[in-house]
């Protein structure tokens, strides 16, 4: 049976114009405006838009991370806003996040083993021999050499690498929802594949899955349903492959025009 895992109505996000940050923008910016969608078990919903359009402003708002000018978010039919704080943790726990940035968002001095078994060490601390079996095996999942996992972070990675611990950091504690921030923008095309063939074996054992990117492509590989969010507004979403076939909105025709070819 199908369940809400999450339901976004009518929000909107308003970041205030402060004269130290805003030079001659005192309005402030409209992040999100008047955005609904749901997810349910089992699916992904594919959000695609160009920088600046408020994908990371939205995975920031679907964490609680950021508090809503309008509207709310639903985290399995409770709302972030009415909810206690230990309800809100709870919430949080059984989530996961890719950040967009794999640099910032990784504790620099742990090697890549502790990187990916520390949100494993925090919630469920005692089982270490667990948490380490799960932690190996996601990394050979996600094909990280295993040279590499007594590295530290901060000097032995590349991007594309970086990035493929972050996924595993996100997995390791079995996300029933997982929220990806651009999870393969520093891949190759190979490896994009490969990263995205683990978030899709995840969702067919029964995960949600929120990913947002600027690549049209990959949000179609990834979902039956794509959202295509302008400037802070969905301005179209529908069947992935339908949406890409024949695009009714201006800006979805643009961003297809955009798309190389060889
Ligand atoms: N903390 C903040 N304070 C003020 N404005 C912000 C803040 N965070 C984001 N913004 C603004 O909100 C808008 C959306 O930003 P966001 O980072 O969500 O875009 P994005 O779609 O993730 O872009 P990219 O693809 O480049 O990562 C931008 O105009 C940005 O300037
Ligand atoms: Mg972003």
């Amino acid at each position: 049976m199908e369940n809400s895992v999450l339901k976004v109505k009518d929000l909107g996000i308003h970041f205030k114009g402060r004269r130290r940050f805003f030079r001659g923008n005192s309005e402030g910016v409209w992040a999100l405006k008047a955005l609904s969608f749901s997810l349910t078990t089992n699916s992904t919903l594919s959000i695609v838009g160009e920088s600046g359009s408020g994908k990371t402003t939205l995975i920031r708002a679907l964490l609680g991370l950021v508090v809503p000018t309008t509207g709310n978010v639903e985290l399995w039919e409770r709302s972030l806003a009415a909810i206690t704080d230990e309800e809100r943790l709870a919430a949080r726990r059984r989530c996961g996040c890719v950040p967009q940035d794999p640099y910032s968002s990784l504790p620099p001095t742990l090697t890549v083993l502790g990187a990916v078994l520390e949100p494993w060490n925090i919630v469920r601390g005692g089982r270490k021999d667990e948490g380490i079996a799960k932690a190996k095996e996601l990394l050979t999942e996600l094909k990280l050499p295993e040279n590499l996992w007594k590295m530290r972070v901060r000097y032995a990675l590349s991007g594309g690498q970086r990035q493929r611990v972050a996924i595993a950091r996100a997995l390791v504690l079995d996300p029933e929802l997982l929220l990806c921030d651009e999870p393969t923008a520093m891949q190759d095309v190979s490896t994009r594949g490969e990263v995205l063939e683990v978030l899709n074996r995840r969702v067919a054992l029964g995960m949600s899955m929120v990913l947002v990117t600027h690549d049209l492509l990959l949000a179609r590989c990834a979902a039956k349903r794509v959202l295509v969010l302008h400037r802070g507004e969905a301005v179209e979403s529908g069947d992935s492959t339908e949406l890409l076939k024949c695009p009714a909105h201006a800006y979805t025709r643009a961003l297809l025009a955009a798309l190389p070819r060889l």
